[in-house]
């Protein structure tokens, strides 16, 4: 069947920016083909992780439904914002609880990272952190990123990049990352045989 992606946002803002470009790269994914999940840090509320809370009442169910969702995946998209040039703790701590999980479901999972953020750098610092837990766990961090500056500018009423040429790379960007995607799902598949 056609390949099934999730599409993180990963603020819990309503207005979010970067919900914003979450809701985009999911057009484009869709575009593709590709069969599209797309879901926001708002569906998957839970607690500080405590190891206690853990031990008495195993895990959470934002933890639990954020694992289903990632398992239900061949391939994940991260658009996330940068706090203090590194991870939101909101969602450090979201892999950290779904990382409990035995088998944990980023292992051998391909990931897109993109950030948008008001500043000039666009967030790419916090992707570059964010890439260290994810690998750490098994998932095939793609080598390209894509950081949106100014993005509080950055979008059309309908939704669309208002630059026009990054549009065409974020376009480029995720087509490229769905074709190795691909390639491995069938390279995967033949080892099978
Ligand atoms: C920020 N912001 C921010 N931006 C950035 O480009 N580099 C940074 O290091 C930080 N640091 C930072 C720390 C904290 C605690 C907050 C709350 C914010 C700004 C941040 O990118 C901005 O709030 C974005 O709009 C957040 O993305 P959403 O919520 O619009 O998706």
């Amino acid at each position: 069947g056609p390949l099934r992606v999730l599409v993180f946002g990963a603020a819990m803002r309503a207005g979010s920016v970067n919900a914003r470009l979450a809701s985009l790269v999911a057009r484009l994914v869709a575009d593709t083909g590709a069969t599209v999940d797309l879901a926001s840090m708002r569906d998957f509320v839970m607690p500080l992780y405590d190891g206690d809370a853990e031990d008495a009442e195993g895990l959470p169910s934002g933890a639990l439904a954020l694992r289903d969702r990632i398992e239900r995946c061949e391939a994940f998209v991260i658009s996330s914002p940068e706090y203090n040039a590194s991870v939101p703790g909101v969602l450090k701590n979201a892999i950290d609880w779904v990382s409990r999980v035995h088998p944990q479901p980023f292992k051998d999972k391909h990931a897109l990272l993109v950030s948008a953020s008001p500043s000039m750098v666009g967030g790419n610092r916090g992707l570059w952190a964010l890439r260290v837990p994810l690998e750490h766990l098994g998932t095939r961090v793609y080598p390209d990123m894509f950081s949106l500056a100014r993005a509080h500018q950055g979008f059309t009423e309908d939704g669309q990049l208002t630059d026009s040429g990054l549009q065409q790379r974020l376009a480029e960007t995720v087509e490229a990352f769905l074709r190795l995607v691909e390639a491995d799902m069938r390279y995967v598949c033949l080892e099978r045989r």
